[in-house]
């Protein structure tokens, strides 16, 4: 059991380094069974999703290498096929690229049902009926799921809504796929151009990522290669609210600033001072912030895995701000947990109504998956007195050195492993 103990009320001020981004990482991975060519992935954030990833590959058999850093080397000319029973697809929700990975590279993979953040009914009709376009025919049962080819041809795919996994699932199935595929209705986010950046790096032939047309033309074989992860907006955006919030002046290094244009647009708009630099912003508290309305939407609109953290400012700024989510039905139910902050805030299905507070109460709260976590922590940065967050586990899965990033901005904040009989 790890919790995190904060004694809120510091100004944030300093510099910190953005890690590699998770969600693009996690592709990128997966999309490195493709090959039996040795690749080299740079930037990988040191987050327990990435090690479990890496421990998904070593089971399948390959040689893979992850150091401190955040490089990882992986030669999969040593995996024979995609069956993994062992429950470690549950682990995480990306877990679902092995499904077009696999059935791109050996036609057929059974993988256990994947699992990851609690935040909605998380339904994969889409990925399915994409890599079923392409030839793979579906079981699910007992927990598994599998899916098998005799031969991948490519079609035209339309998606009926807008989702980033889908996309990448089938992009990665249809790079060994007989002809052209098209994605109409692709998702255009950052971490799709990464994933189609990499597999291109391999020597796949991927044309229109970031758009919302997307054409593969199937290849027969794939190199090695040396890749570089994308800078993780989420993680980012995370600082800059938490610069907003804690009235800081922070300079946010290793960034892409475009990937950051929702969320510097609606600082901006709330009163927020953000220079932008070629790879880096400064974002600084200038003058007393106004509320503002969110509706989270896919890129480039404002992103949901930032609703948590945005909320946790809303809910400080006097006046009132609503918050609608679009994304995942169920991205509000750690408002249960800030609650015990002393917010205000009502919840009506996908929306909230935020009556901002002159300041925050310290509590001993719970993280509910990932983001709701990291915006509890920013939660009890801002609260005067000292706080505790516990179920840590949750944030570890995507925010790397959590608390030493937030400790060289000056924040008090410890990490403590408690036994049992703590
Ligand atoms: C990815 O989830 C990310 N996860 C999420 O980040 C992120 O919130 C989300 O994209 C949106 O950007 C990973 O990359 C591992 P979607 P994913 O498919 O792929 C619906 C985080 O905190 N949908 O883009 O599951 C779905 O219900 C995590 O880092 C279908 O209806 O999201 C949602 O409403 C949480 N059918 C919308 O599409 C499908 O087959 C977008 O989902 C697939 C999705």
């Amino acid at each position: 059991m790890t919790k995190l103990v904060i004694e809120g009320g510091t100004r944030l001020k300093g510099k910190v380094n953005i890690s590699g981004f998770k969600n693009a990482a996690l592709a990128i991975i997966a999309g490195t069974i493709l090959s039996d060519k040795k690749c080299m992935i740079e930037n990988l954030p040191v987050i327990k999703d990435v090690i479990v990833y890496k421990e998904i590959l070593k089971e399948l058999g390959a040689e893979v290498e992850f150091t401190e850093k955040g490089k990882l080397t992986v030669d999969g000319s040593g995996i024979k096929d995609c069956n993994l029973l062992n429950g470690l697809t549950k682990k995480l929700r990306a877990s679902y690229y092995l499904l077009g990975a696999g059935l791109g590279r050996f036609k057929e993979v059974t993988i256990s049902y994947p699992g990851g953040c609690d935040i909605g009914v998380r339904p994969i009709d889409q990925h399915i009926k994409g890599l079923e376009a392409l030839g793979g025919e579906f079981t699910i049962e007992d927990g598994l799921i599998s899916v098998k080819a005799d031969r991948l041809v490519g079609t035209k795919i339309y998606l009926d809504v807008v989702t980033v996994g889908a996309t990448i699932n089938i992009m990665l199935a249809a790079v060994y796929a007989e002809g052209k595929t098209i994605i109409e209705n692709a998702a255009k986010e950052p971490h799709v151009v990464d994933a189609a950046n990499f597999l291109n790096a391999m020597g796949a032939d991927i044309r229109g990522a970031g758009t919302d047309v997307i054409r593969i033309y199937g290849v027969e074989e794939l190199h090695d290669c040396d890749y570089s992860v994308i800078p993780d907006q989420v993680e980012a955006g995370t600082y800059m609210i938490a610069a907003a919030l804690t009235k800081g002046d922070v300079i946010i290094n290793n960034v892409i600033p475009k990937h950051l244009e929702p969320i510097t647009a609606k600082l901006k708009e709330m009163g927020m001072g953000i220079e932008e630099y070629g790879d880096s912003l400064r974002v600084f508290y200038n003058k007393k912030l106004k509320p503002v309305n969110i509706k989270t939407l896919p890129y480039p609109g404002f992103p949901t895995d930032l609703q948590q953290p945005m909320t946790v400012l809303l809910s400080t700024v006097e006046g009132d701000s609503i918050v609608i989510e679009s994304i995942f039905e169920n991205r509000f139910r750690y408002i249960d947990e800030l609650l015990k902050m002393d917010v205000n805030i009502k919840v009506d299905g996908r929306t909230a109504v935020i009556k901002g507070v002159k300041k925050l109460k310290a509590a001993e709260v719970k993280a509910t998956d990932l983001r709701a976590g990291a915006a509890l922590v920013l939660a009890c940065l801002a609260a005067e007195g000292i706080s505790t967050v516990r179920d840590v586990y949750h944030i570890d899965r995507g925010y790397e050195f959590i608390e030493n990033k937030f400790m060289n901005l000056g924040a008090k904040i410890k990490r403590i492993e408690e036994t049992e009989n703590d």
